[in-house]
């Protein structure tokens, strides 16, 4: 028990203490050389190579690290060392009384208790009672390369070191987001050659609603300005992306959409009780598509908003020629076409974007999440060359956040993206786990409680359904919420949406992890008839 100065001991006496704040201040220096030194290949361990296990900090650095925060008075030492750890119960305590949770019912939550997390490794997390749980979506659709990555934190911490931050406006720019804006334009559709960034998936569509305002602006017509989206689309939480948004939960109790925003179905038959199969409602879709433009008027609709890939809505992927089909449609319409690859972009599909993988061609492509792989905020909106240039012509260009092209997030995303492609991962996806993780996912067709099975490359979703069948289900609209806790309890983290869970673990995963994560949802699943 410490009780005053002089029972504090020297530093090089001071005892290891395991304290999160205290692993996070040495790992940077002491784990990234190692993975430098390794190099990466293929056939090897993937794990072990992005995330060399940690070097405990020598008497040298405990030294070095610690003795300037000695000589700041001993309180701060042992604030440093002692007081990082609180207890689950205080933490709760304290999240109770001064968080505001996004997406949260806060009082059941504070009823059952606020979830922490503690650390994470590979495709693994360490929650508040030292489980370990495989994270199998990837933080919130986005920990590509998995937790711990040395590569980024050291790039992060280099980039910190020599310039955290400064802006790109007026006529100013840092090197790391050059080099982002670079790999993009080099992985992305030909047309697209030009990014400006922000720090979000919002914020990235909210760029993109600027522009396309901008372009019709200059183009002298003004009057195309509303903004067509689908049903089940998720395109963030801002008032526009809100807008865009087509889950009745993200709209409604903010009285919105705003005005010009308009939905159009969403091909996702099973939702709506469609007795059509997937093609022949995609179809249906977009003759309703063709029936809104016609009423609307083509001359009053600036862009169409698509996820490639339906992702927080429910997972629901695009028949098969419907993309084609409707990017036609909008083209023939002089209708701009929006790409939302927040998901599905950066090996998600086994692809550097959905928009290769089926020949899109869009005027405009927004990124975030994997851009990262979540370890630091960064949102992009990709350009085509006709619209930069219109941009270009009509002179000052006003838009843009205090934050955009931020050097260090865009490190991140340089070393995040480098790592991509020197694991191959995206090939990894594509040839090998992609299609291991769609067998195994599919496998759950024949499971009782299953009643649909959606999904492509490292991203599905099972539609779950009570005993009673789908007649049940009107009495149990959030059975994919309680499958999930289930799942959760034997292992592994899957998202509940509303009757369905929904998977996309780190692109880093091996088939053994695929195992573990298919047999946690079993079992779970297993138990949802209990
Ligand atoms: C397709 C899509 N677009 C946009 C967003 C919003 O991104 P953010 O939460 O970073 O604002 C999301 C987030 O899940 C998304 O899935």
């Amino acid at each position: 028990m410490i009780r005053n100065e002089k029972d504090i001991p020297a530093p090089s006496a001071i005892p290891t203490i395991r304290s999160p704040m205290r692993d996070e201040f040495f790992s940077a220096k002491t784990t990234a050389p190692v993975a430098a030194i390794a190099g990466f290949g293929m056939n090897a361990d993937l794990v072990d190579k992005l995330h060399p296990r940690k070097v405990p900090a020598s008497p040298a650095q405990v030294e070095s690290e610690l003795f300037p925060r000695w000589r700041n008075g001993p309180i701060g030492v042992i604030n440093f060392l002692m007081n990082h750890d609180p207890s689950t119960s205080e933490l709760r305590e304290l999240d109770r009384q001064f968080h505001l949770h996004p997406f949260t019912h806060h009082t059941d939550m504070h009823k059952s208790g606020t979830q922490l997390i503690k650390s994470g490794d590979g495709c693994f997390l360490i929650d508040q009672d030292d489980r370990r749980l495989l994270d199998g979506l990837a933080g919130l659709w986005c920990v590509n390369v998995g937790y711990n990555c040395a590569a980024i934190v050291e790039a992060v911490h280099r980039q910190m070191r020599q310039l955290p931050y400064y802006p790109s406006f007026f006529n100013t720019t840092t090197e790391p987001p050059v080099r982002v804006a670079e790999f993009l334009a080099k992985k992305s559709p030909a047309r697209l050659n030009r990014t400006i960034f922000s720090n979000s998936g919002s914020e990235a569509n909210e760029s993109a609603l600027k522009i396309i305002r901008s372009y019709h602006h200059t183009r002298g017509q003004s009057g195309k300005y509303k903004i067509l989206s689908r049903s089940f689309s998720y395109h963030g939480v801002t008032l526009a992306a809100s807008s865009m948004t087509g889950l009745p939960i993200c709209y409604e109790p903010f009285d919105l959409p705003l005005p010009g925003f308009i939905h159009v179905p969403g091909p996702h038959p099973y939702a709506v009780q469609s007795p059509l199969d997937p093609e022949a409602y995609g179809k249906w879709c977009l003759e309703e598509t063709a029936k809104t433009i016609q009423r609307e008027g083509a001359d009053t609709i600036a862009a169409m908003f698509v996820e490639p890939i339906q992702g927080a809505g429910g997972v629901i992927p695009p028949p098969p020629g419907y993309l084609a089909e409707l990017r036609d449609l909008l083209r023939k319409n002089n209708i701009l076409f929006v790409a939302d690859e927040v998901i599905t972009a950066f090996g998600r599909l086994g692809h550097w974007f959905a928009s290769n993988l089926w020949d899109l061609d869009p005027d405009i492509i927004t990124l975030a999440k994997g851009i990262t792989s979540g370890y630091l905020p960064l949102g992009a909106t990709m350009v085509s060359d006709e619209i930069s240039e219109t941009i270009f012509s009509a002179g000052y260009f006003a838009h843009g956040y205090t934050y955009s092209a931020h050097p260090t997030s865009a490190a991140a995303a340089l070393a995040n993206l480098e790592t991509i492609e020197s694991l191959g991962l995206v090939e990894r996806v594509r040839d090998d786990t992609g299609p291991y993780f769609q067998q195994k996912l599919h496998e759950f067709a024949a499971h009782p409680a299953v009643s649909e099975v959606r999904g492509h490359g490292l991203i599905g979703a099972l539609e779950v359904i009570p005993r009673l069948g789908r007649s049940g289900l009107a009495s149990e609209p959030t059975i994919g919420i309680r499958a999930a806790g289930l799942i959760r309890e034997e292992g592994s983290i899957v998202r509940g949406i509303r009757t369905l869970i929904a998977m996309a673990p780190p692109l880093i995963i091996s088939r053994e992890e695929i195992d573990q994560l298919f047999s946690c949802v079993k079992r779970g699943l297993d138990r949802l008839w209990d």
